[in-house]
């Protein structure tokens, strides 16, 4: 027998039954009281120019709070997290903000450190080049150590860089690699963190406790932060680090306006930063592999923040018909599409597809009982 449910309450303009979860178990996140705004403006934050718009972030915490120990130096080379995750950046990175640093310092801005803000950390002070894969891609140095006890070796087969592979001092291997800083918002909605899920010390696979695992996860990830990236001697105290997981649970970001479909809730739609904090989440949402712990079903057509757009009357936003309609025709095809899966022996956390809508299968076990 099922156990009994509690759900949500969604705005009675939502087309879908609320989300559910079983009653004895804590609630997924949720609705906070008086997140939802007045049409004309989405974020609470100011929105910033993106290439197709403008992106805006919307804090459930109201201001934007700069004195958070995220904005503030706490290591020795003078970054903060918001060095690296710019507010004008959805909290990420992109590459024209790291040459307009670049240019505007020459190239002395401290994001440039030669720890991880150059190809190799042999890297002479403000020297371009040997930042070219921040300068043109907006990427981090990330150095991984291979454990000793790993059942496998790692050999470079291409080092342009010529730190792909290194020894520290007590010969064990250091891997360079890459990504991007990934944004520090919408964290509420992860199944992993970080790209290859190395800060995931507590799972979060499970609905009951998803947020004070994600919460473990996430005060784990800013002390290495600090350590690493910020350099610092000494890990922040417990209390500085819960401040830092507060400001960023939340913060909800999402394209605010579209230059040809202009404000993204308008004409009943439910786009932009406001809709995102209202809505609900938990491991196994949606699941298409069965894996949702209400026992509901999936539903593929679980995107509908654009139905109200896909025939709309002419009216006084009639410049804006063809555009609002393209974008809910597209939101159909993303929700009806076929995606085959095919030549696949199993699946596994390959992704970090994090809809909320769809829920990710990011953690979920492997179906076919393989290890
Ligand atoms: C030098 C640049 C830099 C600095 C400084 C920095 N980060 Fe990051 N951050 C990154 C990069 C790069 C990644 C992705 C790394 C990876 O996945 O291996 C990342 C990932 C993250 C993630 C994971 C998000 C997700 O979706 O999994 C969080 C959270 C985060 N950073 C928070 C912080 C906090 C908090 C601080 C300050 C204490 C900080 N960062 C300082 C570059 C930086």
């Amino acid at each position: 027998m099922r156990p009994p449910t509690r759900c949500l309450l969604t705005s009675p303009r939502s087309p879908r039954p609320p989300p559910c979860w079983p009653a004895n178990e804590t609630p997924p996140l949720g609705p906070a009281s008086g997140r939802r705004l007045a049409a004309e403006k989405i974020g609470n934050q100011p929105g910033f120019r993106d290439p197709s718009g403008t992106v805006s972030t919307y804090s459930t915490n109201g201001a934007l709070d700069t004195g958070n120990p995220f904005f503030q130096s706490m290591g020795t080379n003078g970054r903060s997290c918001a060095s690296c995750h710019l507010t004008s950046d959805a909290f990420g990175l992109s590459a024209t903000s790291a040459q307009v640093r670049f240019a505007a310092s020459g190239g002395t801005d401290r994001l440039f450190a030669a720890v991880d803000g150059a190809n190799c950390p042999s890297a002479a002070p403000s020297d371009a080049a040997a930042r070219s894969l921040l300068l043109n891609n907006g990427l981090i140095r990330v150095f991984l150590l291979v454990p000793a006890s790993a059942q496998f070796t790692v050999e470079a087969v291409h080092d342009p860089y010529g730190c792909a592979l290194v020894a520290d001092p007590q010969g064990a291997q250091i891997v360079s690699v890459y990504p991007r800083p990934l944004p520090t918002t919408n964290l509420s909605f992860l199944s992993a963190v970080m790209f290859d899920g190395r800060e995931t010390s507590a799972p979060l696979t499970n609905a009951g406790t998803f947020l004070a695992n994600l919460r473990t996860d996430l005060a784990h990830q800013a002390m290495d932060a600090t350590l690493g990236q910020a350099q610092a001697a000494a890990a922040p105290s417990d209390a500085t680090l819960a401040q830092i997981v507060d400001f960023e649970l939340a913060l909800f970001t999402a394209q605010e306006t579209d230059d040809a479909a202009d404000i993204l809730n308008a004409e009943g739609a439910n786009g932009g930063p406001g809709a995102l904090a209202d809505q609900g989440f938990y491991p196994g949402i949606n699941d298409p592999l069965g894996g949702n712990p209400t026992g509901a079903a999936f539903d593929p057509v679980s995107i509908t923040i654009y139905t109200p757009w896909l025939s709309l009357p002419s009216s006084d936003n009639g410049r804006y018909k063809g555009a609002r309609e393209a974008v809910a025709r597209g939101e159909a095809l993303f929700d009806t599409h076929p995606v085959a899966i095919t030549d696949v022996t199993r699946l596994i956390a390959a992704s970090r597809f994090e809809l909320p809508l769809l829920g990710s299968n990011q953690d979920s076990p492997d179906p076919e009982g393989a290890s």
